[in-house]
């Protein structure tokens, strides 16, 4: 099953399911597959692993947000975790069994098309979002949390780096002291944490999530198109080589962290329930 569940569906034109990824079956369902009045929402799809992103997560989802900024149709994307979690981070069992070793990994795919995506990109977290969770939100133009969301990038406690250009994008937005609070302990912390990390914009109660983002990507789906991009591409074009830089850097030491023995112990010990 690919895991992405993409919503699709144009409201002018009856629920009718409008299939813009072609070549790829990605729908898992067609009453979920819509694009509502320009809004295009990707759920991230396994609940069953609290959403973990294995390869074919990382290459549905960098997929659909290529395929999303070609297509004129879509104004706004909308990330969200299926059930009542965003992500759970990187499969650790894709860590232990196909680790990435070459630049054209699914996880840098993802990363560049998500850092290098031109339309508004909209969270809404429920639940946990650990690792890859947190770090693609840097990346986004608005973020939604629930109260009971949990953030957390334990990189150093898995033996691993930082990801996903935060060892540069933190530190811009919760400052030197903060991020580095976050990144070196690597613990699990709270909404209003998030909040003055600036990694969140609001928090709301859980059952008003779907609602709040709704409201917020409808807002900018209602925007001129042409000045919205210009203006995100304004803010962002600065930090485009610096982001590409960190990727790259970033990237490196995690391929040699994850095949390192401090690493490959955590794995081990995860997998097989000592966690
Ligand atoms: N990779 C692989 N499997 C994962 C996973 C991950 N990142 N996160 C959760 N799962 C699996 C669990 O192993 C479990 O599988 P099982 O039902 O076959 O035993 C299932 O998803 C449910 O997770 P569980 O741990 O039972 O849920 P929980 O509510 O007790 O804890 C987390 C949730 C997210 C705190 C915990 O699963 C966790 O710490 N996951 C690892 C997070 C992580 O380190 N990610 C990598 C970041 S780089």
């Amino acid at each position: 099953m690919i895991d992405v569940r993409l919503s699709c569906f144009d409201s002018r034109k009856s629920c009718e399911p409008v299939c813009l990824f072609g070549g790829l079956d990605l729908m898992t369902g067609a009453s979920m597959t819509r694009l509502e009045a320009g809004v295009l929402t990707l759920t991230f799809n396994r609940p069953q692993k609290k959403n973990a992103f294995n390869g074919e997560l990382y290459e549905a989802a960098a997929q659909a947000l290529l395929d999303a900024d070609r297509n004129e149709a879509v104004r706004v994307v909308v990330l969200t975790g299926a059930g009542d979690n965003f992500t759970s981070g990187n499969d650790i069992k894709d860590f232990l069994q196909k680790p990435p070793n070459s630049e054209d990994n699914p996880f840098l795919r993802f990363m560049r098309a998500i850092s290098r995506f031109e339309k508004p990109l909209v969270a809404g977290v429920d639940g946990v979002a650990v690792g890859v969770g947190t770090t693609m939100l840097l990346h986004c133009d608005h973020v939604v949390a629930s109260a009971r969301a949990m953030f957390s990038m334990p990189f150093v406690n898995l033996g691993l780096c930082p990801e996903g250009a935060s060892s540069v994008l933190l530190p811009r937005l919760a400052g030197m002291s903060l991020a580095s609070e976050l990144l070196m302990f690597g613990d699990t912390f709270d909404a209003a944490t998030a909040l003055r990390a600036r990694i969140v914009h609001q928090v709301v109660p859980e059952i008003e999530l779907a609602e709040v983002v709704s409201q917020r990507a409808s807002a900018l789906a209602a925007k001129p198109v042409e000045a919205l991009r210009l203006t995100k591409r304004l803010l962002r074009e600065p930090l485009r080589a610096e982001v590409d830089a960190a990727l790259q850097r970033e990237g490196k030491h995690l391929f040699e962290r994850i095949a390192s023995a401090e690493a490959q112990a955590v794995f081990a010990a995860f997998l097989s329930g000592r966690k």
